[in-house]
């Protein structure tokens, strides 16, 4: 057996989910809070019969390693890998790696050097300059200091106080060299950090690539970074992702300049801060935070650096499809770290009332075109026209029609015609024959949908007296198959529904997917529970099947009408007007 089946065969999804999220058993299925929105009413369905989930707010699904994948923004095999971890089997490597071997030993080094550092910070006479620095300066708390495992690298005279201590545990000198936290000195292998507090590098993993070190002494440079080594690489780094990725799911991402902005930041609450790590943003550092939201809020140094870097970061952020916002600090303070130690309510309205990038995008246009000519005008508006036409919400849609209506002087009517020019025309399919209904999260879905789904969890007879009343007429026509399909498994069906079975006699890959979907729909306890409330449910649903099919009738017979009228056909005007006539009624009499 192959590696992925071996995975799933040892794992169970409503186990591996409920590492993250707290499950509910609900009927034959278990419901949660989804992980990858914000929400209080659960609507993450797990299914332990399928092995598969989903939300039903946000659309995340799939089964055991999508879920990993997603929620910990990795590839399929470092998924397979974790998964495996966890199941306790051992996989071949299938590409073999020449550096696998050392990447392993740079991972060992990184975290004894974190822990040999934290240790000396919290609980060593040495640490206590690096102490007093974090606590009294920067303001940090034990808790922080400890959830980023931050350490103190003292000066001695010798400058080799880690160096010694690793090669004592074992490690040689190239393997330090190679990591990053040794450097060749005048007399041999030295320490990187002397004299700084160092914050460990971790990736998403948790584990940990590199290290940055500030001084405490005004010492050159300010800070310091690990070179780039086989796990380390600056320009795909972001700190605090660990700590971050779940709040970065439900609220977004803010990017800020600094690290200690990120600890500050993660201190007062704000969890979804991340920062980039001795360079600027990059396409990497977006690449990979579009795993986890497309709402990022930029909040750099109210300095002219710091403008220049939001330009530059915004623009590239919208090439990548970002919803993006940017949060405006008082250039009274160096920075957000400054700001929320300074005022943490100021801190709070700032993050808060980030500007849209809406507003940033109508300055950028005004200033780089001259908005008093028409040719001016025209140009900025086959700018922005487009843009606004994305937004999703209609009242803010409005409100930045307006706001350049009146900042271009160009009429409120004139704007909207571009931009309704520009936009796409929205899927009206599922506006018709939607039903309210008793799917727990109160949402509505497409009538022949909800009865399918009711189908599969009703006791057997019941579902198969429902099913012996229709013909597959009474169905849309993409939805013919599936009844057909479900009909014969029911007839075939003993004692109890099995969406196993089931699934296995579709061949059509995307229909059984639809099918999965469909077994996951939640309902309100006592909707199944209740033999009787069940079989009225039905019973409507059945109702309301043949009258939609009937109006669908109805309308092909108006189309039908109106071609006759136009090719001055009286008499088949006559007969098709009396069938319509029939029809209606019989519409009424349901
Ligand atoms: P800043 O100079 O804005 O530092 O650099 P800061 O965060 O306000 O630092 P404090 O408050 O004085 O401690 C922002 C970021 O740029 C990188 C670091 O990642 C830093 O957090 N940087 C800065 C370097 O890599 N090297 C430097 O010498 C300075
Ligand atoms: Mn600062």
């Amino acid at each position: 057996m192959d590696s992925v089946s071996q995975v799933k065969q040892a794992l169970n999804i409503v186990d591996v989910i409920g590492k993250y999220v707290d499950l509910k058993k609900s009927g034959r299925n278990y419901k949660g809070n989804c992980p990858f929105h914000s929400e209080n009413t659960p609507s993450l369905m797990v299914s332990s019969e399928l092995q598969i989930f989903k939300c039903f707010g946000c659309g995340e699904a799939g089964d055991i390693f999508s879920f990993i994948q997603a929620i910990e923004g990795v590839e399929f095999p470092q998924a397979l890998e974790r998964l495996a971890d966890l199941a306790g089997i051992v996989i071949e490597k299938k590409n073999f790696d020449p550096d696998h071997e050392l990447r392993k030993v740079i991972y060992k080094i990184n975290a004894d050097t974190a822990s040999f550092y934290n240790h000396l910070l919290v609980t060593h006479a040495v640490g206590k300059p690096g102490l007093v620095y974090l606590k009294e300066k920067r303001k940090l708390t034990g808790t922080t200091i400890s959830d980023f495992k931050v350490g103190f690298a003292p000066k001695t005279k010798s400058w080799d106080l880690l160096t010694s201590y690793l090669l004592k545990k074992g490690y040689t000198k190239e393997q330090l060299l190679r990591s990053g936290v040794s450097v060749e000195g005048k007399k041999g292998l030295i320490d990187k950090f002397v004299g700084r507090v160092v914050f460990p590098l971790r990736d998403v993993s948790e584990k940990t690539v590199g290290f940055t070190g500030r001084t405490i002494y005004d010492s050159q440079p300010k800070y310091l970074n690990t070179s780039e080594t086989l796990v380390f690489h600056k320009s795909s780094f972001i700190y605090g992702l660990d700590r971050a990725k779940l709040a970065i799911r439900k609220e977004g991402a803010v990017f800020v300049e600094g690290q200690l902005d990120v600890l500050t930041s993660h201190q007062s609450g704000f969890l979804n801060v991340v920062a980039s790590s001795g360079t600027a943003l990059t396409t990497e550092h977006l690449k990979i935070l579009g795993n986890y939201t497309n709402q990022i809020t930029f909040c750099f140094d109210p300095d002219k650096a710091g403008r220049s870097a939001t330009d530059r970061a915004v623009l590239l952020a919208d090439k990548f499809g970002f919803d993006i916002k940017v949060a405006l600090i008082p250039s009274k303070y160096a920075d957000l770290d400054e700001l929320l130690r300074a005022d943490p309510l100021e801190a709070e309205r700032v993050l808060r009332d980030a500007v849209n990038i809406y507003d940033f995008y109508i300055s950028y246009a005004m200033s780089d075109n001259d908005a008093t000519s028409s040719e001016g005008k025209k140009k900025i508006l086959a700018y922005l026209a487009p843009k606004v036409s994305l937004i999703s919400n209609g009242v803010t849609k409005d409100h930045y029609i307006k706001k350049i209506s009146a900042q271009l002087d160009v009429s409120e009517d004139v704007i909207r015609d571009l931009v309704a020019e520009s936009s796409v025309d929205i899927d009206e399919k599922l506006k018709s024959a939607v039903v309210s209904t008793g799917l727990d999260s109160g949402t509505k879905v497409l009538i022949e949908d909800y009865l399918f789904s009711l189908l599969m969890k009703a006791p057997i007879d019941l579902a198969n007296d429902t099913v012996y009343k229709l013909d597959a007429s009474v169905f849309t026509l993409e939805n013919r198959d599936l009844f057909s399909s479900l009909k014969d498994y029911l007839l075939s069906a003993k004692d109890i529904f099995s969406i196993k079975q089931f699934t296995e006699t579709i061949q059509d890959e995307i229909l059984r997917k639809r099918v999965m979907d469909l077994f996951l729909f939640d309902y309100k306890a006592d909707l199944l529970d209740n033999d009787k409330v069940l079989k009225n449910e039905l019973a409507d649903l059945v109702s309301r099947l043949r009258k939609e099919a009937l109006r669908r009738e109805l309308k092909t017979l108006s189309d039908q009408i109106k071609v006759a009228e136009l090719g001055n056909d009286s008499q088949k005007v006559k007969s098709l007007s009396q069938e319509f006539t029939k029809l209606s009624k019989k519409i009424k009499e349901l």
